[in-house]
């Protein structure tokens, strides 16, 4: 298998675990290259659910290589928390590897992004409140510390000493909120550095390795392209880069070493938080989607806003992901409804957009201009193949191919493992696109 950027098209959650789960099957290595325990990817298998966070949706076959990228953001105790939870369900975790440039993520990370959030009011993000934007703001203030600062102990504790100085300021004289214990912290943070000292490394070097040996590398994104903090629908976004670029700096790999750019597209369109969707339905069969669909966040809970499908927002993604083919996924949530519908436009102002504006108050006010196709009513559960699926179905996945200019390479029919298949060869989509 070539070397896959497995990448969000829509507002996360399209079922990124499920994919990266399906390709890992070949992949030597598998490396999550941003964000942090914001995610929430599920993987199914053998009527077993897995809910990862941080930890590569890989680490469910033994052996393979799972990598938490430098661009990623670290919380260790949720990491250690995920860890023994995957121990004590018998999975084999020896795979990990953690980049020794990934930042830290501290609890007053946590209480910033809380305290940021309840002072926006009804400007708020919506956000997982897991200390994300905090500690990525902290990285580019360059006053973070990273993987490699929590194994030189005195250092660590004198970084953390000086931060905590300053966040506490912050916390007290801004927010007028209860100040961090130096003390609780650090003992804490001593006992993780010791638990995930033997994962963390130069990751760089080993995914660069593997690819120069001729291995399989999955890069596992994050979120979604819409959540991108350049290309997204800012600032109702996350803090780090979902797209495919985010890849390349996320897991310290050359653009060169990608050969292709698989995006996942939900059938219908889901997001989770505040900010602009024009497709969203508010409405009963906005209600009967959310059910049907299970959409109800993995990592906090939320129920998810659901919408149908938006090909202006897709297109968008494809372009600045560079997207080679389309994963489609729960196709079968869809069974059951007369019509279709996909957004091919936003009407604004007397105007008929086909790009996504980049402003979030101009993308609140557009109204969808929608393309209707025939619905269809049978289960999708047993259907192993292109041809066994209904014909309103294929003509769906048909007209998204044609209106994104990319093909589906695989299509996903339900949670379980063996609910996917494929439709396209990857070397084969990467030939025709690159000649080579
Ligand atoms: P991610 O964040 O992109 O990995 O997606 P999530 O795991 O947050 O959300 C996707 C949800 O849909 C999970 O509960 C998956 O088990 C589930 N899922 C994935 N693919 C399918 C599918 O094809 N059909 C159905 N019905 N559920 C799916
Ligand atoms: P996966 O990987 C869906 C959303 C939050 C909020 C915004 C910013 O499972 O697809 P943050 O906590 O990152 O500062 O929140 O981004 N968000 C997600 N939405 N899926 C996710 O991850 C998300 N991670 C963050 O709801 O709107
Ligand atoms: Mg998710």
């Amino acid at each position: 298998m070539p070397s896959v950027v497995v990448v969000g098209a829509q507002w996360g959650d399209e079922g990124k675990g499920k994919v990266t789960d399906f390709l890992a099957r070949q992949a030597d290595v598998v490396v999550r290259y941003q964000g942090g325990s914001n995610a929430g990817h599920t993987v199914h298998v053998n009527d077993q659910e897995f809910r990862l966070h941080l930890v590569p949706s890989g680490i469910l076959y033994p052996g393979t290589i799972c990598v938490i990228g430098n661009g990623v953001v670290v919380d260790p105790g949720a990491l250690v928390s995920e860890l023994d939870h995957l121990e004590s369900r018998g999975v084999d975790t020896s795979g990990l590897r953690i980049s020794d440039r990934a930042h830290v993520i501290f609890p007053y990370h946590h209480l910033l992004d809380a305290a940021e959030e309840d002072q926006k009011g009804q400007l708020r993000i919506g956000t997982t409140r897991r200390g994300i934007g905090p500690s990525y703001a902290d990285k580019a203030a360059r006053i973070g510390l990273r993987m490699a600062d929590l194994l030189d102990w005195p250092l660590f504790e004198e970084l953390v000493t000086r931060n905590l100085q300053a966040k506490n300021n912050l916390l007290s004289k801004v927010y007028g909120l209860p100040t961090v214990d130096p003390g609780e912290i650090l003992d804490n943070y001593r006992q993780y550095a010791e638990r995930l000292r033997p994962y963390i490394t130069d990751t760089s070097l080993l995914v660069n390795n593997a690819l120069d040996r001729g291995q399989s590398v999955v890069f596992e994104g994050a979120q979604g392209t819409m959540l991108d903090i350049d290309h997204g629908t800012y600032p109702y976004v996350t803090s780090s880069h979902p797209t495919a670029g985010g890849a390349c700096i996320g897991a310290g790999i050359g653009p060169t070493r990608v050969d292709v750019v698989v995006g996942v597209v939900k059938a219908y369109t889901s997001r989770v938080g505040d900010g602009p969707f024009p497709t969203e339905l508010t409405d009963e069969l906005g209600n009967w989607l959310r059910d049907r669909g299970g959409e109800y966040g993995t990592t906090t809970g939320r129920p998810r806003r659901v919408g149908w499908l938006d090909a202006v927002a897709l297109r968008y993604a494809v372009r600045v992901s560079g997207i080679d083919g389309i994963a489609i996924t729960k196709l079968d949530v869809l069974s059951g409804l007369d019509v279709l519908k996909i957004a091919v436009g936003y009407q604004y102002q007397g105007e008929v957009l086909t790009e996504v504006p980049a402003s979030a108050a101009v993308m609140y006010r557009c109204e969808p201009v929608y393309e209707e196709m025939a619905g269809f009513r049978e289960s999708l559960q047993d259907v192993r193949s292109m041809d066994g699926l209904p014909a309103a179905a294929r003509a769906y996945l048909q007209r998204i191919e044609e209106l994104l200019g990319v093909p589906i390479v695989l299509v996903s029919i339900g949670s379980e493992r063996a609910q996917t298949f494929p439709v396209k060869d990857l070397f084969a989509v990467r030939r025709a696109v690159t000649g080579l």
